[in-house]
């Protein structure tokens, strides 16, 4: 991956951020993609962007439009040959019966990391989840080295995400960062999300540190902002130097505006909250 900064600045202007030469992202069409598309740009002169669903037209030539099914390990392959660095943002984001998990996610990952592994691929920023760690209780705080206690199918892939992560590392030295990513919208929705919220800027930043800081090796790191009261400990992935600039404490008084949300309801017990006590499917 090259890191050389391509631009040289004026005197007295910040230096730019380092850039890789074409940085793939996956899932371009979702939510997060769609904020990455454009915040992204300074970090790559070719961003390559992919989704099973439409996306608007390259708006210049540093961008490329590549439509791809994760679950196609042969359009994957091609996907990936030519590019420097992945953003894996791609898949089912909500928990869903087990065979669609199994295409976009499960088949999914596993056929990036190969193709990562073809191709020469050395970094890879992995979109893992909260859902890995929600049967974990609101009242705990957890670290990287927790165990794992995945609340539902969605979880279970993100979970074996993480381990095809710390294999190819292990194995072929391809370095990841998986990023526990707590509630990343623009603003917390609910009385939980006051603990996970991450704003977009925030997940900018630590997307930029995940891609660039040197030796990362397979870095766990949990995507939140710098909240009041939170339940992770980013204690692990110090070596990122991820400093969250933003905070849900300036929505609070509108979120609590809401109505209380019983004890017993899992959104005030389970870290994960209601993904907890979805499914099972097809019964
Ligand atoms: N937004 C959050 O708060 C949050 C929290 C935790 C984890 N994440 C993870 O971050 C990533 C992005 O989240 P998001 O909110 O933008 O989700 P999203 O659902 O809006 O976007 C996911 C994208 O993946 C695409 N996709 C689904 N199946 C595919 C397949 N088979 N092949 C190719 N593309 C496929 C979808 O078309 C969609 O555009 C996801 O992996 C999600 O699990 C997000």
């Amino acid at each position: 991956m090259s890191s050389a900064a391509a631009v040289t600045p004026a005197s007295g202007d910040a230096p730019p951020p380092p850039r890789v030469h074409r940085l793939l992202l996956t899932g371009a069409a979702g939510g997060l993609g769609k904020v990455l598309r454009e915040r992204l740009v300074p970090y790559a002169e070719v961003l390559r962007l992919s989704d099973i669903a439409g996306m608007a037209p390259a708006d210049s030539a540093a961008e490329e439009i590549v439509p791809c099914d994760l679950s196609d390990k042969v359009a994957v392959d091609a996907l990936v040959k030519g590019c420097d660095a992945i953003v894996h943002l791609g898949g089912v984001s909500v928990e869903r019966p087990f065979e669609e998990i199994l295409e976009a996610n499960i088949k999914g990952v596993f056929h990036l990391y190969e193709a990562a592994r073809r191709h020469g691929v050395k970094r890879v920023i992995f979109a893992s989840s909260n859902h890995v760690i929600g049967f974990h209780k609101q009242t705990e705080t957890l670290d990287a080295h927790c165990q794992r206690r995945p609340d539902g199918n969605y979880g279970l892939s993100k979970s074996f995400g993480e381990d095809v992560a710390q294999f190819y590392f292990d194995r072929y030295g391809i370095e990841s960062v998986s990023i526990r990513i707590g509630s990343s919208f623009p603003e917390p929705l609910n009385r939980r999300m006051m603990s996970t919220w991450l704003s977009y800027r925030d997940l900018t930043t630590l997307i930029g540190k995940s891609l660039f800081t040197p030796d990362v090796k397979h870095t766990v790191v949990y995507g939140m902002s710098a909240n009041k009261d939170v339940w992770w400990d980013n204690s692990a992935a110090a070596h990122l130097g991820y400093v969250p600039r933003d905070t849900s404490e300036v929505f609070r008084a509108k979120v609590e505006a809401q109505p209380p949300v019983a004890p017993t309801d899992p959104n005030a017990i389970y870290q994960g909250g209601g993904f907890t006590a979805q499914g099972p499917f097809g019964d």
